[in-house]
């Protein structure tokens, strides 16, 4: 190691100064840690590392088909995650590059996305850092798009409406009091009040593909039974009249993609097997 350093001070090259250090007996990891250092190093002080991204561009105001664009990305240069990579990209390469996002941190929904064939959100997505696969990024699958990565969600948010998502008072005069309740009916919200409407499990979903015109989807059913269950609410009866009906839940064929692709960990397959056990039984189950 001295003999290394000796040489390289006293103005030697790199491949002269290894030689040097092997001819006196320094061992091979010494010199492959020496041969890293020598590597290019990116903004972080890592080596370069080139990742190769596809990302599905389309632009409705140009005649262009859409098409997967490749980028090359340092991803030692930026953050760790797909989001990061995606403003990496629209800083330094392609300001055209269109796609959602707000809080960055898996809270708004904003940047759900399908990411080398899964629904997920961009910023909890950590790039896979295997340079020999370029990693493939498209919008949510069997949605309209808007431009490149953003989507139509028109529908999915007039569904969402239709359910009615909020409390329901026969009378509103609550005496000048929160409306409370026990710990035990407060329990029964867990699993369900933390869904961020990301869109995630409906996109992934065959049933919503095929009659999203018809079916609420399993975004949407899980939060119509976040208001069936929630025992502050009045209006359960009519929900669920609403809800019984042949494409509204009984598309759901209990495939179950939905649970497998929630960023949150949340299982709408399950809440929507409760409600349409509330709906036979007449009353939240
Ligand atoms: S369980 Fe139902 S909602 Fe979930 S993916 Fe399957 S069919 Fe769709
Ligand atoms: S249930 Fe999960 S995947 Fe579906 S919209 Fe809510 S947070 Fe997103
Ligand atoms: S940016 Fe808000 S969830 Fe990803």
């Amino acid at each position: 190691m001295h003999a290394l350093a000796g040489a390289l001070r006293r103005g030697g090259s790199l491949r002269g100064a290894l030689l040097a250090g092997l001819g006196n007996g320094a061992s091979l990891r010494i010199s492959s840690s020496a041969a890293a250092q020598a590597a290019p190093a990116s903004s972080s002080g890592k080596p370069v590392l080139m990742k190769e991204f596809l990302v599905y561009r389309w632009d409705p105001e140009t005649p262009e088909k859409p098409a997967y664009k490749s980028y090359k990305v340092d991803v030692n240069s930026c953050g760790p995650m797909m989001l990061d990579v995606l403003f990496k990209i629209k800083d330094e390469q392609d300001q055209s590059l269109v796609f959602r996002r707000s809080c960055r941190e898996g809270i708004c929904g904003s940047c759900a996305m399908n990411i080398d064939g899964t629904n997920a959100l961009a910023c909890l997505s950590k790039v896979d850092k295997s340079a020999s696969q370029a990693t493939k990024v498209a919008p949510l699958p069997h949605m309209y798009v808007v431009k490149d990565l953003v989507v139509d969600m028109s529908n999915f948010y007039a569904q969402y409406k239709a359910i009615k998502p909020f409390l329901q008072k026969k009378s509103m005069d609550s005496g000048g009091q929160e409306w409370f309740q026990s710990r035990e009916d407060r329990v029964k919200l867990d699993g369900l009040y933390e869904c961020i409407l990301c869109a995630c499990c409906s996109t992934s979903c065959p049933s919503y593909w095929w009659n999203q015109d018809k079916y609420l989807g399993p975004a949407v059913l899980l939060q119509a039974y976040r208001w069936v269950v929630d025992s502050r609410d009045d209006a359960t009866q009519e929900r669920l009249k609403y809800l019984d009906d042949a494409y509204r839940v009984y598309r759901c064929k209990t495939i179950m993609n939905c649970a497998t692709v929630c960023p949150k960990g949340l299982n709408p397959g399950k809440a929507i097997a409760k409600l349409k056990q509330s709906i036979h039984a007449e009353k939240a189950i």
